[in-house]
């Protein structure tokens, strides 16, 4: 049986980074691992959110996703966070959630955990590998073990080949089937990890 517990943990506008999310949770929940998927929550304005179409349908359609807790910190002993760029860094509302950990942090809560991050942009070179590489920088100060795709699988040149983790460009369309499966070799691939972690 696996001992890997797994908190996947999104933010989404548009629905990219949800449907990572949910692509992620699926694959580590078939390698054996027990996931949650968690949204973090929303920080805009309401009459921002609703004013704009596409930001409010997202919104409604997920309604029913749990926000993390630090209980679900505690929980887990892997993360993997997946957060649309904004000006080349990641979405402020997952940034508002990591900034709530000082406690655990400080309690050593955070430690030894692997984790692993992607990502999605507008653009081809928007700015996807500086929002990951951010949200790492704050991973080493928790003492996560970060989990890279690397290339250590072809998929990943055919999805981007983006080192650092999976990235998109996309605007909440549906992503490809070359990006669908190199989430979930990146999913797996934090699994076994997490599962060396914890052995
Ligand atoms: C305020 C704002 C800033 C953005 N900044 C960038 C950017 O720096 N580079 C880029 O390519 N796309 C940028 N975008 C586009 C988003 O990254 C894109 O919509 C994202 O991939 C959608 O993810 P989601 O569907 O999960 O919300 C920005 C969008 C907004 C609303």
């Amino acid at each position: 049986m696996s001992k890997v517990r797994l908190a996947v943990i999104y933010y989404s506008t548009y629905g990219t980074n949800h449907q990572m999310a949910e692509i992620a949770t699926e694959a580590a929940r078939a390698a054996g691992a027990e996931v949650r998927l968690l949204k973090v929550a929303e920080t805009a304005p309401e009459t921002t959110v609703m004013g704009q179409p596409a930001w409010k349908a997202q919104a409604e359609r997920t309604a029913h996703i749990p926000s993390p807790t630090n209980a679900d910190l505690e929980w887990a002993n892997a993360f993997l966070f997946s957060a649309p760029t904004r000006y080349g860094v990641s979405a402020s509302q997952l940034r508002a959630f990591i900034d709530t950990l000082g406690p655990l942090w400080l309690a050593g809560k955070l430690s030894n955990k692997a984790v692993s991050a992607m990502s999605s942009a507008q653009n081809p070179h928007g700015g996807q590998e500086s929002t990951i590489l951010g949200l790492y920088t704050t991973m080493m100060h928790w003492g996560a073990i970060i989990v890279t795709p690397g290339y250590t699988d072809p998929i990943f040149y055919k999805a981007g080949g983006n080192p650092y983790g999976v990235s998109v460009t996309a605007n909440g369309e549906p992503i490809n089937d070359d990006v669908k499966e190199a989430i979930r070799v990146q999913a797996r691939r934090l699994v076994t990890f997490a599962e060396k972690i914890a052995s």
